[in-house]
């Protein structure tokens, strides 16, 4: 049934990019100053969850960069490294420039001067923005003259009402690029390009195919998660096709496998709140926090705990109900 496993990754960038041309070109258009050796302009990609923006961001800088060969490029997820340190770290180590470094110990301040000192102009992708501990870290990265900012985020009027006027004014003039849910043809080309690149031919019916896009409500993850799901449970049962009715089956165990993998992504402190929502079931705002000074090695202020708790919200990884005294987080 399979024939490239690789195309069902939720990981895998495709060569081509479906119903995209235009943000691709908006983008490409103003980051080009960096491919001809210029600082470019700082640009935003907002869209919901599955829209494309990870994907696009890495496409867009792919390109740029086989055009010159002299600029470097690196990723940062807000989500798995939030802290200015780490989420320096981890660009200066996408961009190897910290290979001789030791992250523990290490100020924030030498991940910086490293990137400082690239040659030839250097683009920072970070992605999931607004999960970033403090906002004085993309301050940081626009400071040094060879940086330009990709960054990604889910919601911009969100983010900019956290940004305080500095960053308001830095970023108001931005390019934005707003990337909308997919339709449901749009779902069914992009889940097509997956069919054709990972199975063999004919193994899953039209209607199948239409179903998981219909499900996916415009959400490429998801749709590609059903897809994988469905294939797996085909293999193990040893059927030669995939059918509609196969794809409602493994809707449930779909959804279960996004959530893992986003929980796989976190990092200390917002995988240490989701495993206390987790294990509880259901609690109080003050059981949590106390449960987590309790259990954490380094606890992070409680204004920041409840910003991370905010984002396992809107990623649906933990839910809240009530204000002030009276919230309450729920696991399922
Ligand atoms: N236009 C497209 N053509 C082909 N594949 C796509 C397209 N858009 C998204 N995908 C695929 O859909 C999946 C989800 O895309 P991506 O991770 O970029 O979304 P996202 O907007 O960053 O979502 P999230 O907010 O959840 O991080 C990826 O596997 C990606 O390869
Ligand atoms: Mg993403």
């Amino acid at each position: 049934m399979i024939t490239d496993a690789r195309a069902l990754q939720p990981d895998f960038v495709p060569q081509e990019l479906h119903h995209r041309e235009g943000e691709i070109d908006a983008l490409t258009t103003t980051l080009r100053p960096v491919a001809d050796g210029f600082a470019g302009e700082d640009a935003f990609i907002f869209g919901p969850s599955g829209t494309g923006k990870t994907t696009i961001a890495h496409y867009v800088v792919d390109l740029l960069q086989q055009e010159n060969l002299d600029t470097t490029t690196a990723y940062v997820n807000a989500m798995s490294n939030s802290t200015r340190a780490d989420a320096l770290y981890a660009l200066a180590r996408d961009a190897e420039v910290a290979y001789d470094i030791r992250k523990e110990g290490s100020h924030a301040s030498r991940f910086l001067d490293r990137i400082g000192d690239i040659d030839g102009q250097f683009i920072a992708i970070v992605d999931e923005v607004h999960v970033l501990e403090d906002y004085s870290t993309l301050q940081a990265l626009w400071e040094e003259p060879n940086v330009t900012l990709l960054l990604v985020c889910l919601d911009e009027e969100a983010l900019f009402a956290e940004f305080d006027q500095q960053l308001q004014s830095r970023f108001g003039g931005a390019r934005k690029v707003h990337l909308d849910r997919y339709t449901v043809a749009e779902m069914t080309a992009i889940l097509q390009g997956r069919v054709n690149a990972g199975l063999r031919p004919g193994v899953i019916r039209e209607e199948a195919l239409e179903h998981i896009a219909d499900l996916a409500a415009g959400d490429a993850r998801a749709g590609i998660a059903l897809l994988r799901s469905a294939v797996e449970q085909a293999v193990a049962d040893g059927r030669e096709e995939i059918t509609q009715a196969l794809v409602a089956d493994v809707e449930v165990d779909a959804r279960a496998d996004m959530r893992a993998h986003r929980v796989r992504e976190l990092d200390t402190d917002k995988r240490l709140l989701y495993e206390i929502v987790r294990e509880a079931g259901e609690l109080d705002a003050g059981t949590l926090h106390a449960r987590y000074e309790d259990r954490a090695q380094d606890p992070v202020a409680r204004s920041t705990r409840r910003k991370y708790l905010g984002r396992l919200s809107e990623y649906e990884l933990v839910y809240s109900d009530g204000v002030g005294r009276g919230k309450h987080y729920r696991h399922g």
